[in-house]
């Protein structure tokens, strides 16, 4: 059988821009791959100068993967987005080519539940205003409008990854939590579950949204939801910008409806940090305003740079693909014996009967298989035994609608 089927794993070219974190190029680098760290992020034709021989392209938000670089990276077979968002990358496309793409959605859970857990205090303690008069040198000593967090009631909407995490942690520290979410979910600890969101807005002393982005949140929360809530409510948006109305939450802290509120979101945020801010919520009072830094800490960083290159590295090694954004997902079992085909193909009917059939010509034994299709594509994995003539690989390549075919041993 020839040698030259499975890539040899020096040969693997690694390329990581917009200064990943170096705990990812270690990563690579232990699995003995080439890897190259730029700190700087490339423009299109910088980045098809160089990923010629890359097998492995690791980007943040600023990089632009299009038809066009694609079209320049014949060896490339993943792209890992250390980060959340994948718009920056064009997935159809990649996915059109075979190329497997990774993101990094839930490595930051733990830091914005923190910066929640620290702003549910500050707020209670009016600490925004007390620390703005300090500085404008007056001396504001006094108990009125300072609360301890124990035993208030948090309301948290959207109980998913990062809401459930803050109910822990809310409830470690003292508070009741109340949660509603859209979609059933286990209630952790002694959380209790509301039947509706109007239900939880109007036992919360502390409202905190933890929802997901789809369009059907825009405005959420508006001014019907501010008067449904307490009445001196703190007011949390740690989650997606859009889903407030931002007038609305002006109007409820000036009524004093809201006696504090932490966002963290905004609808319109500034593209970079050379563009200036503007929100009806600057000046208000006892308001904190951050810059969509929540998940921004060094420790989700590194979580990021090593849950990425472990799904890369694991597909590489096994095929499987459980995490990916743009392929079928598909968890494998370790390869301990014989060949493991990896065919990728516009999803057609038929192909897994082609595959079965060359096989099938050629006597070779299938010891395991596994398909998943989704829209687009569908993925193939076909455990065989070690012998077989090397013409298989390329009456499998010519099936029709095979984009891709892979060997690992
Ligand atoms: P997730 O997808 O695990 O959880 C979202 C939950 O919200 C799901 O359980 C979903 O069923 C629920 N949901 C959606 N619409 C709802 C509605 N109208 N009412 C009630 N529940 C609803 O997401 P994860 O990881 O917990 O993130 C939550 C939010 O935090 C996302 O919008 C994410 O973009 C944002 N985020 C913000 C960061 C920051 O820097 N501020 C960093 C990381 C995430």
């Amino acid at each position: 059988m020839s040698k030259k089927l499975s890539f040899p794993k020096n040969k693997i070219k690694v390329l990581l821009v917009e200064g990943i974190h170096q705990q990812a190029a270690d990563l690579f680098r232990a699995e003995g791959y080439q890897v190259e760290l730029i700190n700087t992020g490339l423009d299109e034709d910088e980045l098809i100068d160089k990923i010629k021989d890359v097998r492995i392209l690791g980007i943040r938000s600023k990089t632009q993967i299009t038809q066009k670089v694609l079209d320049h990276a014949p060896h490339l077979l993943a792209i890992g987005a250390f980060c959340i968002g994948t718009n920056q990358i064009d997935l159809e496309a990649c996915q059109e080519k075979g190329i497997i793409v990774f993101n990094a959605p839930y490595s930051n859970t733990r830091s914005v539940v923190e910066l929640a857990i620290a702003e549910i205090i500050m707020l209670m303690r009016n600490l925004p205003d007390k620390i703005m008069a300090m500085h404008r040198g007056e001396w504001q000593k006094s108990a009125s409008q300072s609360n301890e967090i124990r035993n208030k009631t948090l309301g948290i909407v959207g109980y998913g990854n990062i809401g459930a995490q803050l109910s822990i942690m809310a409830e470690a520290m003292g508070m009741k939590v109340y949660y509603y979410d859209i979609e059933e979910k286990l209630a952790l600890g002694n959380a209790v579950k509301c039947q509706s969101l109007h239900e939880l807005l109007a036992l919360a002393d502390v409202v905190s949204l933890h929802v997901d982005g789809r369009p059907e949140n825009k405005n959420m929360i508006g001014e019907k939801e501010f008067a449904a809530m307490k009445d001196g409510v703190i007011f949390l948006n740690l989650s997606r910008g859009f889903v407030v109305d931002v007038e609305a939450l002006q109007k409820a802290i000036e009524k004093g409806k809201v006696r504090g509120a932490g966002i963290d979101v905004f609808p319109k945020e500034p593209k970079n940090n050379s563009q200036p801010f503007e929100s009806v919520l600057i000046g208000q009072r006892n308001t904190i305003l951050t810059p969509h830094i929540g998940g921004s800490t060094l420790e989700a960083q590194i979580n990021i740079a090593t849950f990425v290159p472990e799904q890369i590295i694991s597909f590489i090694n096994s095929g499987s693909t459980t995490t990916s954004v743009n392929f079928p997902r598909l968890q494998l079992p370790v390869l301990e014996q014989g060949h493991r085909l990896i065919h990728i193909h516009h999803n057609t009917a038929g192909v897994l009967a082609r595959i079965d059939q060359v096989l099938a010509s050629h006597g070779i034994n299938i010891i395991g298989q596994y398909l998943k299709t989704n829209e687009k594509i569908g993925y193939v994995i076909t455990d065989i035994n070690k012998q077989y003539p090397p013409s298989v690989m390329e009456e499998l390549r010519n099936i029709e609608g095979t984009i891709r075919l892979r060997v690992l041993y």
